[in-house]
């Protein structure tokens, strides 16, 4: 368990600092530039271009039930899934990031719970859509794994869960490993700076695909995307590519409808 403490404390230390740019690092909005309008509008943006999506793959969730966002900051996404959802819970490993997003909650639908516990603390087929996204790269991979587990176990019967995960790292050849080294320190670098402090505190992680689907158990794969999640540029802009980036990590968007 002491893994997942040291996540929490690096998040708690992360969200004291500059919540909104441990969320989404951009170093022009560095030091709480962030304009918090601006900044919830991209998880509005985000969950507008993932339900499109799953209207036209025919996955739209049950709207009259209940949601989850996995792993939810201060609420970037559980505010725009409120809006669409008859209820709605965020939870986070960071009671200081559920602190923020209690004071930017806009419905009285939605509310937020802080857990640092492998087992999610909700009761067995609570939620018909469950979503996280730029959260498992950042989570070990033996607890990754579990979470997975855990959101089949709370999901509904013929619920729909849609998560994001960095499969792998694409090197184009063996004589650009300095690519993905350089990559690494562009990464760690670039939240360096956004916060001030030392490196290490956000490490990716990568679930590739055979992990994930056995995690998954008898749940139903029922669709994958390339995502840009990883990408430099991505500041909350979330973009389906039509194949795997040639290097870099490989960014990937599940959806899994749960059996009947
Ligand atoms: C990059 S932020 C993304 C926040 C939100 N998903 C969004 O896109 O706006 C990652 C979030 O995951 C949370 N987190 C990391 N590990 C977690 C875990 N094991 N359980 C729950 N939340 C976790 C962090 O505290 C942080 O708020």
């Amino acid at each position: 368990m002491t893994l997942l403490n040291n996540l929490k404390n690096a998040w708690e230390d992360l969200a004291e600092r500059d919540a909104l740019n441990a969320i989404l690092t951009d170093d022009s909005k560095a030091g709480g530039k962030w304009d918090v309008a601006e900044f919830m509008a991209t998880g509005d943006a985000e969950i507008a271009t993932v339900m499109s999506h799953l209207a036209t793959i025919g996955h739209a969730p049950d709207f009259t039930g209940a949601a989850l966002d996995f792993g939810c900051g201060v609420g970037r996404l559980t505010q725009a899934l409120a809006r669409r959802f008859a209820s709605c819970v965020g939870v986070d490993i960071s009671q200081q990031m559920i602190r923020q997003a209690e004071s930017l909650n806009q419905y009285p639908h939605c509310r937020y719970v802080a857990s640092s516990a492998a087992r999610l603390p909700f009761d067995d087929s609570s939620f018909s859509f469950i979503y996280s996204n730029i959260v498992l790269q950042h989570v070990p991979r033996r607890f990754a794994k579990n979470y997975l587990r855990e959101f089949v176990r709370v999901l509904a019967p013929a619920g729909v869960l849609v998560f994001g995960v960095q499969d792998s790292f694409a090197v184009p050849d063996l004589s650009s490993r300095m690519v993905r080294i350089r990559h690494i320190l562009h990464l760690r670098s670039r939240v360096r700076v956004a916060l001030k402090r030392g490196p290490g505190d956000m490490k990716m992680h990568c679930l590739p695909e055979p992990i994930v689907r056995r995690a998954l158990g008898s749940s139903k794969v029922v669709d994958i995307q390339f995502t840009n999640t990883a990408a430099r540029d991505f500041n909350g802009k979330l973009v389906y590519l039509e194949q795997a980036p040639a290097s870099g990590y490989i960014g990937k968007q599940y959806c899994v409808v749960k059996e009947q």
